[in-house]
């Protein structure tokens, strides 16, 4: 649903509610047998819905049901269907304002925190006032019933804490885990939809470090910020009190407080800079942790593990450096701070008992109770304006957090080439019209004015020196790079028009490195595709060879596989990841270098199962031993991104001066044995 731009909602409804349903949105009643029919409207005088069936056509008039006919057949499942929300968040590039709006989004909880807040503090106060009066009132006669009274209210006074205590947590708790999945959910759903070039251009370390800091974004919003929220609403309710308690202390305590935030917000320039600072050697030091795990094989294989500790050694230097001296400046700023503090604890105390002391109450409006109560509350003040202070700090740091993650999210998405777009059934066709690429960056063009076309049901080869852009044209064909000239077209239809998701899946690729991932075998051939069955895997497997392994394997099709597949060999595991891309029984198959770091018997195999995997299917294999493309019904001969040449092996061995420079290359071994691995006698190569 949502992929078509739709959102639908599962309600249950009553008669009385269809009769009074003002909605222009499209309700569809599910029926118990399992059918459904569109609600187009009702008439509540007639006490009839009018109802259309989808499977007539679309002219006929709805028709009219009443309410006992309804009855017999729906029992008041309804699908609420409307169109996505436009300008939705989850399309808006990742921001602090991004972020507030998400916060503001969750209006329901918001306005339960902000009654439970004024509740609460209200409650806070009454425990000093009642002190307040017993010690002014009560204190004074001496009696034993005072004590007990004091005592009573103290119990009292704990039992309200604990139980503002655990009414604020539990709030606090459901708004962060609330905000803690949507912030997820968004997050990881919109790294899936950014393109593979952003992967292939950054490295996986920062990128993962970046994603990171989601979890610092998170902590803010649901640790420091909801609690200085709750705070201000105490502090809201408790300053006029305060004020009404003793005005001079009350000013006292806000003089020092707006103090503390001024010198903290002197500190942030310098602690931004820093900050940065720290935040970028954190990234290098992540990019070479990843790398360094990602590229284990080739550390131990080339015994590289002092080089790469020296290297680990410098990132952790750096950023050890980086973070002292954020350290220190944070260390300045607490410093400077903590006296003031001190001052709101002790010194506001001392303060009072002076004003108690040398005047009497009625003239300074101080008295004993007073003080004791100011005391009880000052620090509940003094907390949440110091904490409104830090918050400065701790936005910075959040908005730093967010630049990161954004650096990552806000980089144009395939989202819109996902979602619109053309989902034609393929036959298999393909047309290369005058089409030119160059990666992003690069200054020659990787594929130069290419053309050509294949009819459905082709298996076209497709060779060439490294780098003469075999693998660009399987990417653009694949719709991983858009950004070319010219006209790419399937059927006729225009690559850029068809619907991205709907391309990939009617594409299946093999490439040279298959990442496998960890599951079972079945779990692998399937990739997650809901609407396979076993059946379908098996078929799959057969297709691509890999039946007869799997099925000496322990488990079968339920063997576990671990990360990078290493209890399977590379023949297996190329044979499983051919197996994958036959699954859902796409029309174009890609094998780009499939076979290349395969043993000669698995490549065989391999090749063997070719034709009969080509089967009413388009083929696209790019291979660098020509020998496995003898029996393509094309070849396609590419040289620094232009066409050189496409035709039959015969042909081309014949006509086109660098195929038979490479078949050569790779056959003359054979041509001094006098053997012909060729339908055709080779001639001498022309250079
Ligand atoms: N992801 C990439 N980013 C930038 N340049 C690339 C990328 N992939 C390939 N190239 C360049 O494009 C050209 C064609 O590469 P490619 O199609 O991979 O060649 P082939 O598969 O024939 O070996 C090469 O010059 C290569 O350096
Ligand atoms: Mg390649």
């Amino acid at each position: 649903m949502h992929q078509a731009g739709l959102w639908a909602k599962a309600v249950r409804l009553r008669w009385r509610q269809l009769m009074r349903l003002q909605s222009e949105a499209p309700l569809v009643l599910l029926f118990s047998d399992g059918s459904a029919a569109l609600l187009v409207g009702h008439d509540s005088k007639r006490e009839v819905v009018f109802l259309k069936d989808p499977r007539t056509p679309s002219a006929d008039p709805p028709i009219a049901v009443d309410e006992l006919r309804l009855e017999q057949l729906w029992q008041g499942t309804a699908l609420l269907v409307r169109r996505a929300r436009g300008g939705s968040l989850e399309d808006e590039p990742f921001t602090l304002a991004w972020l507030a709006r998400m916060v503001l989004g969750e209006r329901r909880t918001l306005r339960e925190i902000v009654v439970a807040s004024l509740a609460l503090s209200v409650l806070q106060i009454l425990p000093p006032f009642l002190i307040m009066v017993a010690i002014d009132r009560v204190l004074t006669h001496h009696s034993m019933s005072t004590l007990a009274l004091i005592a009573l209210i103290l119990a009292l006074i704990a039992g309200y804490e604990t139980l503002l205590g655990y009414a604020r947590r539990e709030i606090v708790e459901v708004m962060s885990t609330r905000l803690d999945a949507r912030l997820n959910l968004h997050v990881f759903g919109r790294l899936l939809e950014l393109p593979i070039d952003f992967f292939e251009r950054t490295s996986t370390g920062g990128t993962t470090h970046r994603i990171s800091q989601v979890f610092k974004i998170r902590d803010f919003l649901t640790g420091k910020l909801v609690s200085t929220f709750l705070d201000t609403f105490t502090l809201i309710v408790l300053l006029p009190f305060l004020f009404w308690l003793s005005a001079t202390l009350a000013w006292m305590v806000l003089a020092a407080s707006l103090l503390i935030a001024v010198i903290i917000a002197a500190f942030l320039p310098a602690i931004r800079r820093v900050w940065a600072n720290m935040v970028a050697a954190e990234i290098k030091k992540g990019a070479v942790l990843v790398e360094t795990v990602h590229g284990i094989r080739t550390v131990k294989a080339l015994a590289l593990e002092n080089a790469r500790k020296l290297e680990w050694d410098e990132r952790v230097a750096e950023a050890g450096q980086a973070r002292l001296q954020t350290g220190r400046i944070s260390n300045w700023a607490q410093t400077l701070v903590t006296p003031i503090e001190r001052f709101i604890d002790r010194g506001v105390l001392l303060m009072g008992a002076y004003l108690v002391l040398s005047a009497p109450a009625d003239t300074t409006g101080v008295s004993t109770g007073a003080l004791i109560a100011f005391m009880l509350l000052g620090t509940r003040v003094a907390g949440p304006l110091i904490g409104l202070a830090k918050l400065i700090q701790d936005v910075e740091d959040v908005r730093s957090s967010v630049a990161q993650v954004g650096e990552v999210l806000n980089n144009p998405t395939e989202s819109a080439a996902s979602r619109g777009g053309l989902r034609p059934v393929f036959e298999g066709a393909i047309s290369f019209n005058e089409v030119t690429f160059a990666y992003p960056g690069a200054k020659t063009s990787a594929l130069d004015r290419v053309s050509f076309d294949v009819p459905a049901g082709t298996m076209l080869g497709v060779v060439g020196r490294s780098g003469s852009g075999k693998s660009t044209v399987t990417r653009l064909l694949q719709g991983i790079n858009r950004e070319y000239a010219g006209f790419l077209k399937i059927d006729g239809a225009d690559l850029r028009e068809i619907n991205l998701t709907h391309l990939r899946r009617s594409v299946g690729t093999v490439m040279q490195d298959n990442f496998l991932f960890r599951g079972t075998v079945l779990d692998n051939i399937i990739a997650g595709r809901p609407n396979l069955t076993l059946e379908e895997a098996v078929r799959a497997a057969r297709l691509a060879g890999a039946e007869e392994f799997i099925e000496r394997l322990p488990g079968g099709y339920e063997t576990w596989i671990e990360e990078s597949a290493a209890n399977l060999s590379g023949g297996q595991r190329q044979r499983l990841a051919i197996a994958r891309a036959l699954v859902a029984d796409p029309r174009i198959v890609i094998l780009d270098e499939a076979t290349s770091a395969l043993d000669p018997e698995s490549e065989a195999l391999v090749h063997a199962n070719l034709i009969r995997i080509a089967e009413g299917r388009t083929m696209v294999i790019v291979s660098h031993r020509l020998a496995s493309l003898v029996d393509c019904d094309r070849i396609l001969v590419m040289e620094r991104g232009r066409v050189a040449d496409i035709g039959r092996h015969h042909e081309l061995i014949e006509r086109c001066a660098i195929y038979r420079h490479l078949w050569l290359q790779q056959n003359r071994h054979t041509e001094a044995l006098g053997g012909q691995p060729t339908p055709k006698p080779a001639v001498a190569p022309a250079e």
